[in-house]
């Protein structure tokens, strides 16, 4: 099996695959409201030229896909490319990130389709607080994580976006609903992306403090979490519930890096908080062959930068979230 290494020696065995850059929510932080400027659908890669983006991937080494977007289940027939990226050899870890609203619909379908793990991101149990951040209705959300629990999804996933005068009081809530439901809990630090940078520097919060709020109410002791990724994991003593702290800023993680991001109109991106990048999708139109598009991935890969510069040059990701999945 050939592998793909990047120039800092990192493996590189993980796609974050966006499907859309639109979205059914319009959560402030990622995709703000009146935002127009999506990309046309004749760009849109199609489910052939993603799978053969992905095929080429698993056959230079890569195990995990992780479907995102945008919103991934705006795009149609979701399910329908699921079960084709999970019947590809070599791929053995399909998993989803979503809003939920519309998961109820869909949750069978994609567990017939081979999706094992799942992300809901989830930042305030209330749906008066839920509205201001998202534009939309909590219910649904609600109703699509109970319905993922019906359908088998286990763990569950809970991400929390947790930003200073927003939500962060809403963190020991978001613990209980958690331990209620038996999902897993993961707290994200916000990262200043799309804008000046200077607006979400304002909203930062280090999740140290996050940690030390809640050991003033529950007792958290050391976990492991398999497949944990980048969080760092904490169990609340007492219950199942395990926390994940996911802290690209103050403690990055970038030594690490396992991953590459395919957005929508097929360019690759080498590094979330950085502009490196390569495009596929010409290649794809101009019927490039399965070995000059391995070849293509690999000359990708070796512009991977070593780590991102969130911390010393601020706002300089133009791009929103919502382009390449987080
Ligand atoms: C862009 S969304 C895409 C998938 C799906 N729509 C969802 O919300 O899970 C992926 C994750 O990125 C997070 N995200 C978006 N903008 C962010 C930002 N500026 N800083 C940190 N996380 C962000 C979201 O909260 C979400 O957990
Ligand atoms: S975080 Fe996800 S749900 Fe919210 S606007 Fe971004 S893509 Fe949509």
């Amino acid at each position: 099996m050939q592998q793909l290494t990047d120039p800092f020696g990192r493996r590189i065995e993980y796609v974050r695959l966006s499907v859309t850059d639109r979205c059914d929510l319009r959560c402030f932080y990622c995709l703000p409201k009146g935002f127009k400027d999506f990309e046309p659908p004749e760009h849109w890669l199609s489910f052939d030229e993603i799978e053969r983006v992905i095929a080429a991937f698993a056959r230079l080494g890569t195990r995990r896909v992780r479907i995102t977007g945008g919103e991934p289940l705006v795009r149609k027939d979701l399910p329908a490319l699921a079960a084709r990226l999970g019947a590809l050899p070599g791929i053995d870890d399909l998993s989803l990130s979503t809003n939920a609203v519309q998961l109820a619909r869909h949750a069978v379908a994609l567990r017939e389709a081979g999706v094992r793990r799942l992300n809901v991101s989830l930042d305030t149990p209330d749906p008066e607080r839920f509205r201001e951040i998202t534009g939309g209705r909590l219910e649904k959300v609600i109703d699509g994580l109970q319905a993922a629990r019906d359908a088998g999804f286990s763990p569950i996933k809970i991400n929390m976006v947790v930003m200073k005068g927003v939500n962060d009081d809403d963190v020991e809530a978001m613990v209980e609903f958690c331990i209620e439901h038996g999902y897993t809990l993961r707290f994200i630090e916000t990262m200043p992306m799309g804008d000046t940078g200077r607006e979400a520097n304002a909203r930062y919060l280090p999740l140290s403090v996050v940690r030390e709020r809640l050991e003033r109410r529950f007792d958290l002791v050391p976990g492991v979490m398999p497949g944990g990724g980048p969080a760092r994991y904490l169990r609340v003593a007492g219950s199942e519930l395990r926390l994940g702290f996911i802290t690209p800023l103050s403690q990055h993680f970038c030594e690490t890096c396992n991953r590459v991001r395919l957005s929508v109109d097929g360019t690759l991106y080498l590094c979330l908080g950085q502009d490196h990048r390569f495009e596929l999708r010409p290649l794809l139109r101009a019927g490039v062959s399965d070995q000059a598009l391995e070849a293509a991935i690999r000359e990708a890969i070796a512009l991977k930068p070593e780590r991102h510069e969130f911390n010393d040059k601020p706002g300089q990701v133009a791009r929103f979230m919502s382009m390449t999945g987080g």
